[in-house]
Order: structure tokens, then C-alpha cells, then sequence
């Protein structure tokens, strides 16, 4: 292994949602999905060999304890790197998402953790197996490998080597994600077992296979296009359609809190005096708001404390 190593993975946002696995494990999804990934919002990740003999994981200058979920979340997932050897690690993470933003860290942590182990073994391994090896940590990881407008193809083959990210060959310079912080005082269902109670209890679940193949077409046809009604009006019916998945489950799944729905009357509201403004959800009570360039400064003057990240140039309007 090397003395050290370095790799930056961006954070992502689904446009067409992932949500139910056919295989746990592997995480192995039941629909294909396709993303945004966040420019330079992410996890940045260093590797080096610990000279205790001992792993180390810490995350944002705090060192974990070993038994904790996430740090062992972390060192099996290293293992599946080292495999058999002895070499100790120190995996130091630290996120920029700005914590008001309201965003999960784990897409870009284990796309960050896998960018940075195939450096320190020296693997050189291609970018979809890369792609494939980090959904094994999370599902959505797989497109944090990846910059711009990317998809996750869900993949037949029961080893999930065929279940990896590639990117789109799109740019669309005025496209705007902006995020919108709810108060989060309830602590959410991760989506693990959100996904699992959906799948298990939920009849609902059945139309979504085919709802999300099918947003999955429009998105293309709008990425092809430079249609942005398209885009967002798919997106923000993909993200409702899961979030009704959800309130379907037994017991219920409501990830929303009476801020969220305030928020999308208002994104409503908006719409109907002529903003072209759409929102997506995953599982916590945050609006995502997808929009264009030309409507950022009204926007901001809408929500206050919006976060805007411009996806397709290295400079976000702030943070
Ligand atoms: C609602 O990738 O966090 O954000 O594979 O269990 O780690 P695991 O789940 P995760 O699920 C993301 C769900 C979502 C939709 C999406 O990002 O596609």
C-alpha cells in the first residue's frame, strides 16, 4: 500500500429515486435510477497505515469508537479491500455539505472511501467496478463515483457486477439544485429499513417498478432535449410517487414534518405565477429545488437560507 492517499466524491441527488432491494446484502436495487451529482459538495477521504497496528476511523476530526454502526460499516468495508492481509488503516473523512443543508453524507463517504482504497492498494481498478464495489457500501454511492447527470443501471446478474453507475454525456450549465432545510427535530427511518418496511408491507410498492422505469425514459428524453419542464415535473412525480410508497408502508412511513408541506405549497404556489420551480424528497423531511439559473436571486428571496449548487461548475453561487 501506499503512505497515503486522497480521493473527493461529490454528494448526489436522485432525480429518479432508488427505493427497494432485491438483494440486501449487496444492495442490489429493484428499479434503475439516475442522479445529479453535487459538484464539490461532498466527502473528501485520506487513507494511511496506522502505526498502532490498530484501525482508525474518524470523521470530521472526531475519532470514532470501533463498535459504533458507521466505523464498522467502514472497516468491513475496508476489508473487502485488504481481504486477508494485516495492514491497519487510519480512514480520516471529513464532509463539506454545510450542515444546514439537511443532506445524508453516506452516498459521497463510501464513493470517497472507495476512490481511496483503490488508490492506497494500487488497484486500478475501471470506474464501473469502482461504481459497483461502492453501492456495496450504500446504494447510492455507486453515482457519487461520478460527476454531471449519471445513472444507476440496476443490473440482472446475481453477483451485482452488472449494478454500477456510468456517467450521462450531458451539460446543462444553468441547471440549479437548491437545498431547503426543514426543522429535523424527529430522528428518521434510515433507508434501509425504510426500504425494507415498504417492500414488506406495502401494496403500493407493486405499481413502483414500472413508474420509475418509466420516469426513467422521460428523464432521458428531457436530458436530450434540454427540456426542463420535463425534467422537473418527472422528477418532482418520481419523488412523490415513492414518498406515497412510503406513507403506504405499515406502520406508516412519513418522513415529512408540516415545514415540507409548506414548502412544496409553496413551490406550488409558485409554479402557478409562472416559476418554473420543482422539488424532490428522499427520506427526511428536506426539499431539494431544481431550477435554472435565471430564477436563482427571486428564489432565494423565497426561501430563506436556500443553498444553491450550481452542478456543472466548479464555483456554487455560495456556501
Ligand atoms: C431515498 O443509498 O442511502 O435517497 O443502499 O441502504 O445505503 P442504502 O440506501 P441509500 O438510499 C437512498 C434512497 C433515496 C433515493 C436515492 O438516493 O436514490
Amino acid at each position: 500500500p501506499l503512505e497515503h492517499a486522497e480521493a473527493f466524491a461529490p454528494s448526489n441527488i436522485a432525480l429518479c429515486k432508488y427505493w427497494g432491494k432485491r438483494q440486501d446484502e449487496l444492495n442490489l436495487p429493484v428499479n434503475s435510477s439516475l442522479s445529479i451529482s453535487l459538484a464539490h459538495l461532498g466527502s473528501r477521504t485520506v487513507i494511511r497505515p496506522s502505526a498502532t497496528g490498530e484501525d482508525k476511523v474518524i470523521l470530521n476530526a472526531k475519532v470514532l469508537d470501533l463498535d459504533a454502526p458507521f466505523a464498522s460499516k467502514v472497516i468491513a468495508f475496508v476489508d473487502l479491500f485488504r481481504r486477508q492481509q494485516d495492514l491497519p488503516v487510519i480512514v480520516d473523512t471529513r464532509n463539506n455539505i454545510p450542515t444546514a443543508a439537511g443532506l445524508a453524507s453516506s452516498a459521497s463517504g463510501f464513493a470517497a472511501l472507495t476512490l481511496a482504497l483503490n488508490q492506497y492498494f494500487q488497484l486500478q481498478l475501471p470506474d464501473n467496478v469502482l461504481s459497483a464495489f461502492a453501492r456495496m457500501g450504500s446504494g447510492s454511492a455507486s453515482r457519487s463515483i461520478f460527476s454531471g447527470f449519471v445513472e444507476w443501471q440496476m443490473g440482472l446478474h446475481e453477483d451485482g457486477m452488472d449494478s454500477h453507475a456510468y456517467p450521462l454525456d450531458v451539460v446543462w450549465p444553468d441547471f440549479r439544485v437548491g437545498l431547503v432545510k426543514v426543522s429535523t427535530s424527529q430522528k428518521a427511518v434510515d433507508s434501509r429499513s425504510g426500504m425494507k418496511r415498504t417492500v414488506a408491507t406495502a401494496s403500493l410498492y407493486q405499481s413502483w417498478p414500472a413508474q420509475a422505469a418509466q420516469d426513467l425514459e422521460k428523464l432521458h428524453q428531457a436530458l436530450a432535449q434540454g427540456d426542463f419542464t420535463l425534467l422537473g415535473s418527472t422528477a418532482e412525480h418520481n419523488a412523490m410517487s415513492m414518498h406515497a410508497t412510503m406513507i403506504a408502508s405499515w406502520p406508516p412511513l412519513l418522513y415529512w414534518q408540516p415545514d415540507s408541506v409548506a414548502a412544496m405549497q409553496k413551490v406550488w404556489a409558485l409554479r402557478e405565477a409562472g416559476i418554473e420551480v420543482y422539488f424532490t424528497m428522499d427520506a427526511g423531511p428536506n426539499l431539494k429545488l431544481l431550477f435554472q439559473a435565471k430564477d436563482q436571486a427571486l428564489l432565494e428571496t423565497e426561501f430563506a437560507g436556500l443553498e444553491v449548487v450550481a452542478p456543472f461548475s466548479g464555483a456554487a453561487a455560495r456556501v
